[in-house]
């Protein structure tokens, strides 16, 4: 027990982590279940993820719940992931409120019902000066799509500032300034899917089989123990890393 604490005290805790939460269809199948009954288990890890994540010290959690792709998915699924948005969002505002989580929505919102676009905005004026964590949730999300609205954004600012971008400048344009330390896929499945393409630069990668319903404490830890193992270089040598004590 007392190995475990130890070990415990010496686990790095990613500043951001963004995580790829796939599998609650295989879930609800494995389970003789509807899809939309994955989903919703999905929605109670969701919040198990959310509360361990900031008590273990993680300042930015970035998930994936809808990506820009999603809407080619079967009618019946699509409006009840809307329907559980509405709903999940209602029911844990207040927690998120209390637990100190300023929550943002990225996306382009304009495609998702109008109950739900009302209700993000409540929660996210609701939670914006909260400073424990930042959440953000990715829904109708495409890593091209930001970096293209990035780009748009670019275009529009006067040619001084244009003409003095460096890649700090432009990270400034994204809704997600900052770099994503760990990233963490469920499901199995080993690809990034058009998450954070321009944040995961340098992120470390870590592929878990556990399906995203069944996500827990334990499948965190050994993601964290995973980064804590990781020399993270940043393209110089070890040596290099050692000297300068990145580690
Ligand atoms: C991927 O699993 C999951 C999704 C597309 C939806 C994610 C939604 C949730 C976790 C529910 C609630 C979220 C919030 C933020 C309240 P999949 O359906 O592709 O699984 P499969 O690969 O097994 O089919």
């Amino acid at each position: 027990m007392q190995e475990q604490v130890a070990s415990l005290d010496n686990l790095k805790i990613p500043h951001h982590l963004a995580v790829i939460m796939d599998g609650n269809g295989r879930w609800a199948q494995n389970h003789g279940k509807l899809r939309v009954s994955g989903h919703q288990e999905g929605a109670n890890a969701v919040r198990r993820i959310i509360t361990e994540s900031a008590k273990m010290g993680v300042k930015e959690l970035t998930l994936f719940a809808f990506s820009s792709e999603n809407w080619k998915r079967p009618a019946l699924e699509v409006n009840a992931l809307m329907t559980l948005f509405v709903k999940a969002i209602r029911q844990e505002t207040l927690h998120l409120l209390e637990n100190g989580i300023c929550t943002k929505i990225i996306g382009d919102k304009n495609r998702f019902p109008l109950i739900l676009q009302k209700q993000i905005a409540i929660l996210e004026d609701t939670t914006k000066d909260c400073n424990v964590m930042r959440l953000n949730i990715a829904a109708n999300y495409g890593g091209r799509w930001e970096i293209l609205k990035a780009a748009k954004t670019l275009m529009s600012l006067p040619q001084e500032r244009r003409d003095n971008l460096d890649e700090e400048k432009f990270s400034a344009l994204f809704d997600i300034p900052c770099d994503v330390d760990l990233l963490i896929r469920t499901g199995g499945e080993q690809r990034i899917s058009n998450f954070l393409l321009w944040q995961c630069a340098y992120a470390e990668i870590f592929f878990s089989k556990t399906l995203w319903p069944d996500f827990g404490k334990d499948d965190l830890l050994e993601a964290f123990t995973f980064f804590s193992g990781r020399e993270r270089r940043f393209g110089m040598t070890s040596e290099q890393v050692r000297n300068k004590g990145l580690q």
